[in-house]
């Protein structure tokens, strides 16, 4: 029977077709794939959002797929699973074969089970007993930041802040202190950063060629993938030895990785290899892009709101004690709260996954649509944030108006950077907290001299799974 979301109130048989939805014309097969450029596919969805509407029909590929932009109606659809709504079937099967089968492209009972897995290692709690080690990975991040400040060079900053979050993220999750900071030569970043890029293409492809026969890219691109995966292996055989060491650690795990092997379910069963490959490969690609790119973008609109970088610095300062060069208590960095704000306000203009791709798991009805069982949705996030409906000047960035906002608060509503619902992320509080630490050591210690292209030119969005700030570098000089 169909269910209706979002109008509950209409009778699913009153329900018109996707195909009156108003939309930009398809081609047949490629639909309105020969209209979109993948790494700016979002901006052309938003601009069919200014000439179509709220709701609207675009076709990727022969099928057709409802585009929504009013975030209640986001906020209610993504709250609608795991039983109405899921990630797309196609997305799951390329997660899949790239050895990534985990807590994102899981559904049903095997979902909820990872969750909780997964939810457990990164609450505030385990944050906390790794504190010291995030202090230490943020030592790492100085030493590179001193040596730029030494030598006036601009460095990448992407590249930069990509190895921090890879050190956290595996020092947090693995218990393996990586430090591909320092040793960058050997850093599986590099190789991770191989992998959105041609995810995304596959998610997309109109056919999916490299089933049938494997392109030079996909040659190296499977060259890049035994590494990550070489890599994954090594954590888990460490965590398995930690484990035969010292079997309390079934019962008190140290991260994820220990609790991830040691989960047994009602019958005893573990996780799977490729379950436990999957969720350290998730929990990497996750942690990586996401916390590095909205920090680029949040240095890039500090540095070019000079008023609001002065009064982060201006906590900062009054926040840490004499002699201090960053926060070395968990609670002292949690309370960065103009920090909170600053990063709340580039995800608002600025959100690292500006669409939530989902999949009707039944036929449904959404604002008197019919939606028969796996017809795609997609959720275009950014409209709805910086409507000026929510929020005067919606376009400028203005952190001070996050301060008092509470979950109730229409501005939290409607901006929704880390999903919502049951699938809400469940490295916001990690994510927040490494990138308190870094603007925080940031502003304690340096001058921002440029965070910019080349060119001076604002950085365009370039969308690779992830969207980022293309070309951003940075340059800083000691603070005197
Ligand atoms: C600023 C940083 C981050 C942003 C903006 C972000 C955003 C998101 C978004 C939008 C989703 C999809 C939510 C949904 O479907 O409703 C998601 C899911 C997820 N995120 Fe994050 N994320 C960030 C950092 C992290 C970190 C640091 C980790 C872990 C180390 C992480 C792990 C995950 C996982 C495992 C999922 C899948 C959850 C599920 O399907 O149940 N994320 N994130």
């Amino acid at each position: 029977m169909a269910n209706s979301v979002g109008d509950r109130s209409a009778p699913a048989g009153a329900a018109r077709p996707l195909s009156s939805v108003p939309g930009p014309r398809p081609l047949p097969l490629l639909g309105n794939f020969a209209q979109i450029d993948l790494a700016s596919m979002h901006l052309q969805f938003e601009q069919w959002a200014r000439d179509y509407g709220p709701l609207y029909r675009v076709h990727l590929g022969p099928r057709a797929a409802l585009v929504v932009t009013r975030s209640d109606l986001i906020s209610k659809l993504l709250r609608d699973r795991p039983d109405g709504w899921r990630r797309l079937q196609g997305m799951q099967r390329v997660i899949d074969e790239v050895g990534g089968k985990g807590l994102f492209s899981a559904e049903g009972a095997d979902w909820l089970r990872q969750r909780k897995l997964v939810m457990g290692a990164f609450d505030p709690g385990h944050l906390k007993r790794y504190f010291p080690a995030l202090v230490r990975v943020t030592q790492q991040l100085r030493l590179c930041l001193d040596e730029a400040a030494r030598t006036g060079a601009a460095i990448d900053l992407q590249a930069l802040l990509m190895r921090y979050t890879v050190d956290v993220t595996s020092g947090l999750a693995f218990g393996i202190e990586m430090n591909t900071l320092r040793h960058p030569d050997d850093a599986l970043q590099g190789h991770l950063d191989q992998v959105f890029p041609m995810m995304m293409k596959r998610i997309f492809a109109p056919l999916p060629w490299w089933r049938w026969v494997k392109l030079p890219s996909d040659r190296a691109f499977d060259a890049h993938l035994a590494k990550v995966h070489e890599a994954c292996l090594r954590f888990i055989a460490q965590a398995r030895e930690r484990i035969a060491q010292d079997p309390q650690l079934q019962q008190h795990p140290n991260n994820l990785m220990e609790a991830l092997i040691s989960a047994r379910d009602e019958a005893g069963a573990g996780l799977t290899d490729a379950q436990l490959l999957g969720n350290v490969l998730t929990v990497l690609l996750a942690g990586e892009d996401t916390t590095a790119n909205t920090l680029g973008w949040t240095l890039y609109l500090l540095h070019h709101h000079r008023g609001e970088w002065d009064s982060l610095v201006a906590q900062v300062d009054a926040a840490l004690a004499a002699g201090e060069d960053m926060p070395r208590q968990f609670d002292t960095a949690r309370a960065f709260e103009r920090i909170e704000d600053c990063v709340n306000e580039a995800m608002r203009l600025k959100p690292v996954a500006p669409a939530l791709l989902m999949e009707a798991c039944r036929d449904t009805v959404v604002e008197g649509i019919a939606m028969p069982r796996d017809t795609q949705l997609i959720c275009l996030m950014r409209p709805g944030a910086v409507d000026s409906a929510v929020a005067s000047d919606a376009g400028q960035y203005r952190p001070q108006r996050w301060r008092a906002t509470g979950p109730d608060h229409e501005l939290t509503k409607a901006s929704m950077p880390f999903g919502a619902g049951p699938r809400l992320c469940p490295g916001r509080y990690l994510a927040m907290l490494e990138m308190k630490m870094v603007l925080g050591t940031l502003a304690r210690n340096y001058e921002l001299i440029e965070v910019g292209t080349a060119d001076g030119r604002e950085p365009s969005e370039r969308l690779a799974f992830t969207m980022f700030p293309a070309g951003l570098k940075l340059r800083v000089r000691m603070r005197r």
